[in-house]
């Protein structure tokens, strides 16, 4: 099974995520933050990873414009975020990212993300601030004091082991299907 890893990235924690998983699972690896457009023809599985980003999932338009070619194939999202994995605004902001006849047929894996403020691009560093001072994006303002952990930390929050589900599926999914 041909497999992409395809990931949108803005401050290196979600390209961690994705090097990985693509060293992993034997997948080509692209970063259409620089660009990189692949043909997605020779894929049987496409897996999109990117952040949650002002309340949305990054890039999310890349996998609506494509549905067309994507539905044809095996669709694996994670996505990285403040909020914990688990917790139900993680769901909503993914609901809220792609329309249900997508979620449908795509699986869907959160982990656990992070950022530095010290290592933060101007304009995101600018972004939190300005996002805490007007409270216009509810998830930031309700999570702030997690935003703000790993902000406090040195320590890196994401580990390996965060993808093992996703690493499992896929590998299921591979055992299914043999390979070409
Ligand atoms: C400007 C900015 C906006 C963010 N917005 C959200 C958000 O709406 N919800 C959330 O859970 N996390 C949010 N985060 C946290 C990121 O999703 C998290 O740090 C992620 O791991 C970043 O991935 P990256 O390093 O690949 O860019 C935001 C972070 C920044 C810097």
């Amino acid at each position: 099974m041909k497999k992409a890893v395809i990931y949108r990235s803005r401050n290196g924690s979600t390209r961690r995520y994705a090097e990985w998983l693509a060293q992993e699972c034997g997948a080509d690896l692209f970063d259409l933050g620089q660009a990189q457009d692949p043909d997605l023809a020779p894929y049987e599985a496409v897996i999109y990873g990117a952040p949650f980003h002002m309340g949305h999932l990054y890039g999310a338009r890349y996998i609506r414009d494509r549905w067309a070619v994507l539905q044809r194939k095996r669709v694996f999202i994670f996505s990285t975020s403040a909020v914990p994995p688990t917790h139900a605004l993680a769901a909503a902001i993914y609901r809220r990212s792609l329309p249900e006849p997508i979620r449908r047929q795509v699986r869907y894996f959160p982990v656990r993300g992070q950022y530095f403020r010290g290592k933060l691009g101007r304009l995101d560093y600018a972004k939190t601030i300005l996002a805490r001072l007007i409270g216009v994006y509810d998830i930031i303002v309700h999570h702030d004091s997690l935003l703000f952990l790993g902000i406090a930390t040195d320590q890196p929050l994401s580990h390996h082991h965060d993808l093992s589900a996703l690493i499992k599926e896929i590998r299921d999914e591979e055992k299914a299907t043999p390979w070409v």
